[in-house]
């Protein structure tokens, strides 16, 4: 049965997915995934500016929020669902990235640097008050 989901997908795929690489290719999207969780509320407390690194970011997985600081003092924030295909994004650097299938977005506007995702991650309104950073 494994067999015939595999020789589908490939012929989907236009025969470009080796018969071997298949079975790793539907894992990697599989439903092992938990659900993201929702953004939260208007006025919820993320985290405190200090915990923000300037040129990069925190994950906060449990309220599916990346918060980044691309220049000292700019705060942005983005969903953390991945635009490929859902999975939670995984690291903070100079970029977002998702280490399911490799996407990588701007710190600044969450836009796509490296594919497969073409959609960039979509914006959270938040406000920052003294050293708090909150939904908006
Ligand atoms: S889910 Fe595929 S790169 Fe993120």
């Amino acid at each position: 049965m494994t067999v015939h989901a595999c020789l589908s997908r490939r012929h989907v795929l236009g025969g470009a997915v080796a018969f071997g690489a298949c079975g790793p290719l539907l894992v990697a999207c599989g439903a092992d995934e938990d659900p993201p969780a929702e953004v939260p509320d208007a006025g919820t407390q993320l985290a405190g500016t200090s915990e923000v690194p300037v040129g990069g970011g925190v994950i906060l997985k449990n309220q599916n929020v990346v918060l980044t600081q691309p220049t000292k003092g700019e705060f942005k924030a983005f969903e953390a669902t991945c635009t490929h295909a859902g999975c939670t994004v995984t690291s903070v650097s100079t970029t977002i990235t998702c280490s399911c299938h490799g996407s990588q977005f701007e710190l600044a506007d969450g836009s796509v640097t490296h594919g497969p995702a073409t959609a960039a991650l979509p914006a959270v309104k938040i406000t920052v008050d003294g050293t708090s950073i909150l939904t908006a």
